[in-house]
């Protein structure tokens, strides 16, 4: 804790000497090495950054409350989806692929990180401002971030690096439609909807399991920027968004969004007609409605950026009791993926700061490692002990199970009836976006293609048609027509 009405102190809490002079030999003279405060001030600062995070690096965020307004109880045993719970919370919204210091308003996928501190432990969901993403195999990630950020030899981003990537990858076809379109500009964070995108499993109190997609919608309206503003603003004031979202919140302007699920029995999986866990894929809400959960308000700016917002920890792997994960192996892989970049990133007790930090009690048997602040005294250090530290000795929760298969592969997903690449991404095309939208994107695509040669171009073009074939069309002669 600082204060403001005493002078400074050295990191061991004696007055400083001086913050303004260092001490040296007469007043030109060299500096001296016993000067511990000059050098505890020097090492510090050398130490003061931590890596930043190796996707979705560049973000803000804020504190506020979910409140639950309707009543899931059938779907749920969850506590912070109750009728009428209230529970604290912290968002942290993002670009992708930028770096710390990259503008807001590059065209990207932005993240849409939420997590909520409940009475039973803290529960992330940890999604975009998109319902779907480009891949269904986690094994794939790496490789798709890679060719996202830049090339081993200049540095420089490479929209050839990009297209060939995608255009490798088919199943990107949807989400790279929607980054195409004005979601990959939106106004601000405030503007955008977000989306747990996976699908999820609920529990209810009679152990009754459901499938669920989780949609944020702005209370603020969608809005978008041209490619234009974005660019305008990227120069002149990278941190647009960031500056949008601490600003509105300091003026009393508390921007919130509706939450609502769409619910899928649990053993129409099995029939749907396409895979419901393949994450390229949204649910018809004409199958699935949206159904009413509640509302959450941003309402707090954080007092320390780093200490509240670069240090946060979200993971889709921290779950509470009435929620579990699902056989998208792309969840699967991402519950693995989280925490141990945060030990990385963050260290290894990270989970023990004050914004990670559960607000119910903590009993781990997790303990020591660098930085260790929350400890368990002198209570036994194993499990099952008999000096009465109790410890969990249940068979698996309902929520931690589902069928599987018996046979282990290395294979894409089973196929259902209508499992394909391109369907969804043409639907949005033709029947979401109107013909303005759709000039849009043919403009958009035939820029972003303005660098692209060789067989990724051509590849490009059948990529397109693949989509939609007018549309596929109009973007090769548009590009065709300006080399
Ligand atoms: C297998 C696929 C994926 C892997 C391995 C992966 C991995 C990561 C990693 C390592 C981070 C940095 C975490 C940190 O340092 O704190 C991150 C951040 C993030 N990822 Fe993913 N990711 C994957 C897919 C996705 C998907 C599908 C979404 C959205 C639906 C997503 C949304 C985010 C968001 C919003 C953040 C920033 C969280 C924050 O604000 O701190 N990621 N991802």
């Amino acid at each position: 804790m600082t204060t403001t009405d005493t002078p400074s102190t050295t990191g061991s809490g004696a007055p400083a000497p001086s913050d303004r002079n260092s001490l040296t030999m007469g007043p030109n003279g060299p500096l001296l090495l016993h000067d511990v405060h000059f050098i505890e001030q020097m090492a510090h600062f050398n130490r003061e950054r931590v890596p930043e995070r190796s996707p979705h690096a560049k973000g803000g965020g804020a504190f506020g409350e979910l409140e639950v307004t309707a009543d899931v109880s059938r779907f749920t045993k969850a506590a912070l989806f109750q009728p009428g719970a209230k529970t604290p919370m912290l968002a942290r919204f993002s670009t992708v692929a930028g770096e710390q210091g990259s503008p807001d308003t590059w065209r990207d996928v932005r993240g849409f990180a939420l997590k909520f501190y409940t009475t039973e432990g803290n529960y992330d969901i940890v999604g975009n401002n998109t319902p779907i993403f480009f891949l269904r195999d986690p094994i794939k990630f790496p490789h798709f971030i890679r060719s996202q950020k830049r090339t081993p030899d200049s540095g420089l981003r490479s929209a050839q690096m990009q297209w060939d990537f995608w255009t490798l990858n088919p199943e990107s076809a949807h989400q790279v439609a929607y980054l195409m379109g004005e979601r990959g500009l939106p106004k601000s964070w405030r503007h955008m909807n977000g989306y747990g995108s996976h699908t999820f499993l609920w529990v209810n109190a009679a152990g009754e399991k459901f499938w669920v997609k989780y949609h944020f919608h702005t209370q603020q309206g969608m809005a978008f920027l041209s490619n234009e503003e974005a660019a305008r603003l990227a120069g002149s004031d990278a941190d647009y968004h960031r500056r949008d979202l601490f600003d509105a919140i300091a003026r009393g302007e508390f921007p919130s969004w509706k939450v609502s699920v769409q619910v899928m029995p649990y053993a129409d999986a099995a029939t749907y007609r396409f895979n419901p866990f393949d994450l390229t894929k949204t649910w018809p809400h004409t199958d699935y409605p949206l159904i009413e959960v509640g509302r959450f308000t941003l309402n707090r700016n954080p007092e320390n950026f780093f200490a509240q917002i670069e240090q946060a920890a979200f993971s889709p792997g921290n779950t509470v009791p009435g929620i579990g994960l699902s056989p998208d192996k792309m969840l699967l892989g991402r519950s693995f993926a989280y925490n141990d970049a945060q030990r990385n990133r963050i260290g290894t007790n990270f989970h023990q700061l004050p914004v990670n930090k559960p607000i119910v009690p903590v009993n781990t048997y997790m303990f020591d490692g660098q930085m260790t602040y929350e400890h368990s005294g002198s209570q036994a250090v194993y499990a099952p002990n008999s000096a009465g530290r109790p410890y969990a000795d249940g068979p698996a929760a309902p929520e931690e199970t589902w069928e599987t298969d018996p046979e282990m592969v290395r294979a894409a997903y089973t196929l259902h009836a209508e499992d394909d690449d391109f369907g969804q991404a043409g639907t949005l095309v033709r029947e979401v976006f109107d013909d303005a939208q759709r000039a849009a994107l043919v403009a958009q695509v035939s820029g972003a293609l303005a660098g692209v040669q060789g067989d990724v171009l051509e590849r490009a073009f059948n990529y397109w048609k693949s989509i939609d074939p007018a549309v596929g069309e109009s973007i090769e002669s548009a590009v065709r027509a300006a080399r």
